[in-house]
């Protein structure tokens, strides 16, 4: 069974051997296979048949002073709590480090969005607002050094919850795992959609609970001009008592972003990898990475079925003669918005790109740590 699987499984030494079975036998091979299978083998193309645009409102739509006044009313009572997913490889942007640790003239991702949380501090100097930060077995040590040797950027360490998300098996094409250059069975973290069940797993949505967190704003680490916990989305998922509240903005033609939508029947996103060819300029909400949830969708969505996703990456491994090779291999994915579905009420903002949407992806081109500069430095923030 294992030679199957891990084809070099003989030629290793017998203490490798029994190291790479110990790990082996810990692996849910039936759902490995089934992944494999679902997203690789028999993979189908999104059916947009029945998509529909999403509802939304405008920014300039909504009585500014009504929403930030129970915006501000929710966050000094505690009931909200900033969620950052951190828990990527950023392999894109070729940082060697975890992506929230990039900097701009010392300023890194991280400082960036704890000086906007510390604003919140109340007349009294207390700050009630909770961050819950996920990283992954691959950043989380080098995460967990680097705010500890930046003082926590002044955010009282008590205020700060590290969290892991979850792991999963990369394959070759031909359906074999992969042996890391030390001889282990390669992981890697299993894309951002496990959020719900690891916030679960780890305890946070309990601890949440107990704190009296009522709602959750959500953000990705890279985009550099992210509004955390932006008055007009927190406002309007308050006032609304909605289970999620998405921001958007209008998308570039073939920019690399997702499109919030309406997929039969249930909101969601499709995402840019997958749309379809021809479809890129069907929808106008932007999926920026920023969101509000309920705690009634977040304990939902935790317990909700999650589908993989395929997506092809170079990733180094050694090759059936144990000899270290880059090849394109296949990782698995689970998206975050794929658990949209467990929602009763959302609603989205669309606001103006500007001040809005900066994402770090890659090193040169779009998206890239010049436009980020730039719009760092527009904005004032550096
Ligand atoms: C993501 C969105 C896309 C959106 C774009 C906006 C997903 C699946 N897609 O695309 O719809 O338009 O951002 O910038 O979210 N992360 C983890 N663990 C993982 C993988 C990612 O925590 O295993 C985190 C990253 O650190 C980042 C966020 O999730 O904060 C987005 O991940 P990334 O892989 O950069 O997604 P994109 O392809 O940029």
């Amino acid at each position: 069974m294992i030679e199957k699987w891990i084809p070099q499984y003989n030629l290793l030494e017998d203490s490798y051997q029994d190291k790479v079975k110990e790990q082996f036998e810990t692996l849910d091979i039936n759902t490995i296979e089934r992944v494999y299978n679902e997203t690789y083998v028999n993979k189908t193309e999104v059916d947009l048949s029945s998509v529909e645009e999403v509802p939304y409102v405008l920014k300039s739509a909504l009585d500014l002073d009504a929403v930030s006044e129970a915006a501000n009313t929710a966050v000094d009572s505690g009931e909200v709590a900033v969620v950052l997913m951190a828990g990527g490889q950023g392999t894109r942007l070729e940082h060697p480090g975890p992506k929230g640790t990039f900097s701009f003239e010392g300023v890194s991702l991280f400082e960036l969005q704890a000086r906007q949380i510390l604003e919140f501090k109340n007349a009294q100097g207390e700050l009630k607002v909770r961050w819950y930060i996920m990283t992954s077995d691959i950043n989380h040590e080098e995460t967990m050094d680097f705010f500890k040797e930046h003082n926590y950027f002044e955010v009282p360490e008590e205020n700060i919850h590290f969290f892991k998300q979850e792991h999963f098996p990369p394959l070759t094409k031909e359906g074999e795992l992969l042996l890391t250059e030390y001889k282990d069975i390669m992981l890697t973290p299993n894309g951002n959609g496990g959020i719900f069940s690891s916030l679960k797993n780890s305890g946070m949505l309990k601890e949440m609970e107990q704190a009296g967190v009522k709602h959750v704003f959500m953000n990705n680490v890279d985009n550099v001009v992210v509004k955390v916990l932006d008055p007009a989305l927190v406002g309007l998922h308050v006032t609304e008592n909605n289970d999620i509240t998405s921001k958007s903005i209008t998308p570039k033609s073939g920019e690399s972003v997702g499109r919030l939508a309406v997929m039969n029947g249930s909101k969601g996103v499709v995402e840019y990898t997958e749309l379809p060819a021809g479809s890129e300029d069907k929808f106008t909400n932007a999926n920026i990475g920023i969101h509000m949830y309920s705690m009634n969708f977040l304990n939902k969505a935790a317990d909700g079925e999650m589908p993989y996703h395929l997506a092809l990456k170079k990733l180094e491994h050694l090759n059936h003669h144990l000899t270290v090779v880059k090849e394109e291999v296949l990782k698995f994915e689970k998206f975050y918005f794929d658990a949209f579905k467990y929602a009763d009420k959302h609603n989205t903002l669309q606001v103006d790109r500007k001040g809005e949407f900066s994402p770090l992806k890659n090193k040169a081109g779009n998206d890239s740590i010049e436009t980020a500069f730039k719009d760092l430095t527009e904005e004032g923030l550096i």
